[in-house]
């Protein structure tokens, strides 16, 4: 029977992408991002999958530098909201967090949703409408695992407010934004999650999440 697995190489060049792809936001180097490495990243977005292959992401790259600040401000508002949300320790904990890399990073980019795409109806988003979201992070992930194959970090920034992405961005308001991502080269990669190095959280054992044919059955 013919076999379609890549090769051994290639194997592990994917789940070595997997393993070490990390949330950047700081070591940013001021290394501009060459335009064809870009357009790779933005393909491997663009060949996700998607809910009746509707493609409801856009891509809006952010280089201008008051526009960063803009959004910038939605998160430092945004921050401080949290971090009332955490109590005692953990609150002071969450301050010393560096959370974003808006301004230091030579690139932004907002992905945003249009649920309107194609039409009302859309082959799989019927009995679920959150599926257009989800495909659109689909599209996140490409991005991510591609930019780390390239030697380049992606942080994830999603303490700011919808409203104040949308005014910082000029984005309508049928369009969600679903990621704001501070892209660039790095002088480094950390090997394990920067919460986990803090403490803040463990990586939870794979084994006790996974169950058999009932939630919760373990054999
Ligand atoms: C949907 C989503 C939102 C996130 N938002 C933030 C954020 O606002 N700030 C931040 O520092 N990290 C953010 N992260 C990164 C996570 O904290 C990080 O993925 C997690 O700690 C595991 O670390 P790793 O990505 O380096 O493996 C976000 C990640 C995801 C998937």
């Amino acid at each position: 029977m013919k076999r379609y697995e890549f090769s051994q190489e290639a194997k592990a060049g994917v789940y070595q992408v997997i393993r070490e792809r990390r949330d950047i936001r700081a070591q940013f180097l001021d290394t501009p991002i060459e335009d064809d490495v870009l357009e790779r990243l933005l393909t491997a977005a663009h060949q996700a999958p998607s809910v009746g292959f509707m493609q409801p992401w856009n891509f809006i790259l952010v280089r201008d530098q008051g526009v960063k600040v803009k959004v910038h401000q939605g998160f430092k508002q945004a921050t401080e909201e949290a971090a009332n949300m955490f109590a005692g320790e953990r609150r002071e904990q969450y301050k010393t967090f560096k959370l974003e890399g808006i301004l230091e990073s030579p690139l932004n980019i907002c992905i945003t949703c249009d649920r309107t795409r194609s039409g009302k109806v859309v082959i799989g988003r019927t009995a679920n409408p959150s599926m257009d979201l989800y495909s659109v992070v689909c599209a996140v992930q490409n991005l991510w695992l591609a930019a780390r194959a390239e030697g380049i970090g992606v942080g994830w920034v999603s303490i700011i407010h919808d409203d104040d992405i949308r005014s910082a961005l000029n984005i309508p308001e049928h369009i969600i934004p679903i990621a704001y991502l501070c892209v660039g080269y790095v002088s480094h990669f950390p090997e394990r999650p920067e919460l986990e190095t803090a403490g803040w959280l463990p990586r939870r054992k794979l084994e006790e999440l996974i169950f058999f044919d009932q939630w919760g059955r373990k054999d």
